[in-house]
């Protein structure tokens, strides 16, 4: 959970990056201009009139405005305290629009309509209304007429219809976002001429239909993202032609068939997300050769066929989910030195196969590790992983001895066949603060090692075969707040601490003798 939250983390920081940078070098333009005029010693002419009636034509669509801006725009002068207008100092003339919604955005909004006197602003080059919550309507064809556009971003409005194909008369234009807005309909196969955009969002919404075979003439882009619509068909061979494309993102959407082959010979593709799609056929080996891919997310497709080996190789992969697909074959072994910058790998709901004490064996850093590890049989996790999840497959085996944990903090290996004992030294996981071995094999007792993992949260070791008692000691893991000792062999008394004998009597049924609160007091003897 945290580390998608960390991966959206990032695609915002580059959301609001990219925009950002450019819409200042737009301003730093024009200002560039005006001190120019400023040392000729020349005053700058007055704002165009024509571009004030456009403005004022937008300000009369807009029945509310609780962001404050719109206030500011009175007078003659929109070049001069009007708020988000950006002029030319030389000409007078409007080059740039950008209304944003102060923090906190939840609780300012413009609410109203896109003006289509917009339209008049001849000479912009940035139109940017973002996080403005309720401006609806349709976005005017009108719009076409702007073809000195060089960025539009009309994102996080309640932006409604379809996407006017007129949009792709706006031959200058390098920047389009359109995220976060209800629009329908299909993707405008006219954008296909717009040969020059670099960026794409249209995440969000509710467009519908196949990627248009025109887009293959966009072979500037870096960035599209296409997430969270309705979208359906392939996923273009011709996107392999891209070959600035940084990011991709496809995720929940309904794009069926096959990877192309293609997408792999992607260079500078750094996030690729085909998440939650009906995608489906083998992983193409060929994708290793994604060198600079830092993550990827195939989750909740119908992948099938097994990992590919070329997958490790990946410098700079941190972030790997292949959840909830129908991969089988083995676990992929020998990532140690082939996934150096790994900090999350998703396997889980697959049909994997293979033995656990091999897979931690090839993650394990020992025999680079002298220092810390006078046993390399002992497993050493890479300093960077945090987050492991395998659960859901056919692994079998035992888990190994653990020399250092170093940054797990997850570990979830739960409804496999894995078997053997909890080993003493499973202590040593100790920023653990997830650990799942729930519906496995596990027998033998509770090792009271485990009271040491003092960040655990959440403890689930439910359906197993373990026996004896909870360790007495488990008192000191205050920070738990969610444990299973359900379906075991277990015996004793509860620890009869905050807080375990809080829990709920289902975290401690289907025990052998398991007494004490929250279950009936012990016998004495
Ligand atoms: C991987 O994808 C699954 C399914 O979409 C999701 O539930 C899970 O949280 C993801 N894992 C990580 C580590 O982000
Ligand atoms: C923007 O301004 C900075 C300094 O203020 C300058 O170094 C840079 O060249 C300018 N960029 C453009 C595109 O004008
Ligand atoms: C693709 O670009 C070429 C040249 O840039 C242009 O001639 C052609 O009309 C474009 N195709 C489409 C479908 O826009
Ligand atoms: C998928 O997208 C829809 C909007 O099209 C959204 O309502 C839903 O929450 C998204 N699901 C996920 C898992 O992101
Ligand atoms: C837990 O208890 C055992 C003996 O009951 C003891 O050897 C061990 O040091 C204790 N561990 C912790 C962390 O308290």
């Amino acid at each position: 959970m945290q580390l998608s939250a960390r991966l959206l983390r990032v695609l915002a920081i580059l959301l609001v990056a990219l925009p950002t940078r450019s819409a200042v070098h737009a301003a730093n333009d024009t200002e560039a201009v005006g001190a120019a005029g400023h040392d000729d010693d020349r005053p700058s002419p007055p704002c165009s009139p024509a571009d004030r009636a456009a403005l004022l034509g937008f300000k009369a669509g807009v029945a509310a405005d609780t962001t404050g801006i719109l206030a500011t725009w009175a007078g003659n002068d929109c070049c001069g305290a009007w708020e988000g207008v950006t002029c030319d100092a030389a000409t007078g003339r409007v080059v740039a629009l950008q209304l944003e919604a102060p923090p906190p955005k939840s609780r300012h909004y413009m609410q109203g309509a896109l003006s289509p006197s917009l339209a008049g602003l001849e000479f912009l080059q940035a139109l940017v209304i973002r996080d403005m919550g309720r401006i609806g309507g349709a976005i005017p064809a009108a719009m076409s007429r702007l073809t000195r556009l060089r960025e539009l971003y009309l994102e996080g409005n309640m932006l409604a219809g379809a996407i006017p194909g007129s949009l792709g008369k706006l031959g200058s234009l390098q920047y389009l976002s359109l995220a976060g807005n209800r629009l329908d309909g299909q993707l405008p196969p006219e954008l296909g001429a717009v040969s020059g955009l670099e960026q794409i969002n249209v995440a969000r919404n509710s467009l519908s239909g196949a990627v248009p075979p025109s887009y293959k003439n966009l072979s500037r882009l870096a960035y599209l993202d296409m997430s969270n619509n309705l979208l359906s068909g392939a996923v273009p061979g011709f996107i392999g032609q891209f070959k600035n494309l940084a990011l991709l993102d496809l995720s929940n959407n309904s794009f069926s068939g096959e990877i192309p082959a293609s997408l792999c010979t992607l260079h500078s593709l750094t996030d690729l997300s085909l998440s939650h799609n009906k995608l489906g056929g083998q992983i193409p080996p060929q994708m290793g050769s994604l060198r600079s891919l830092n993550s990827l997310a195939m989750d909740d497709n119908m992948f099938v066929g097994s990992i590919p080996a070329s997958f490790l190789g990946l410098q700079k992969l941190w972030y790997m989910n292949l959840s909830r697909n129908g991969l089988s074959g083995p676990l992929p072994t020998g990532i140690r030195n082939a996934l150096p910058s790994l900090v999350s790998m998703d396997l889980s709901h697959n049909h994997l196969i293979g033995d656990i004490d091999q897979f931690f064996r090839s993650l394990s850093t020992a025999i680079n590790d002298v220092k810390h590890s006078n046993n390399p049989s002992q497993i050493v996790l890479p300093q960077k992983l945090e987050h492991l999840d395998l659960s859901e497959n056919r692994i079998t085996g035992a888990l190994p001895d653990f020399a250092r944990g170093a940054g797990l903090k997850w570990l979830d290996i739960s409804s496999n066949a894995i078997g053997g004992q909890i080993p003493i030294s499973i202590s040593k996981l100790s920023n653990l603060e997830r650990l799942d071995i729930s519906r496995n094999r596990v027998r033998g007792i509770i090792p009271a090692s485990m009271a040491e993992m003092v960040h655990l949260q959440w403890l689930d070791l439910s359906s197993n075969a373990l026996v004896g008692r909870i360790p007495d000691n488990f008192t000191r893991l205050t920070s738990v707040r969610h444990a299973s000792f359900r379906r075991n062999k277990l015996c004793g008394q509860i620890p009869q601490v905050k807080p375990f004998n809080l829990f709920h009597a289902a975290a401690y049924a289907h025990n052998l003798c398991l007494c004490g609160k929250p279950l009936p007091p012990c016998r004495k003897i």
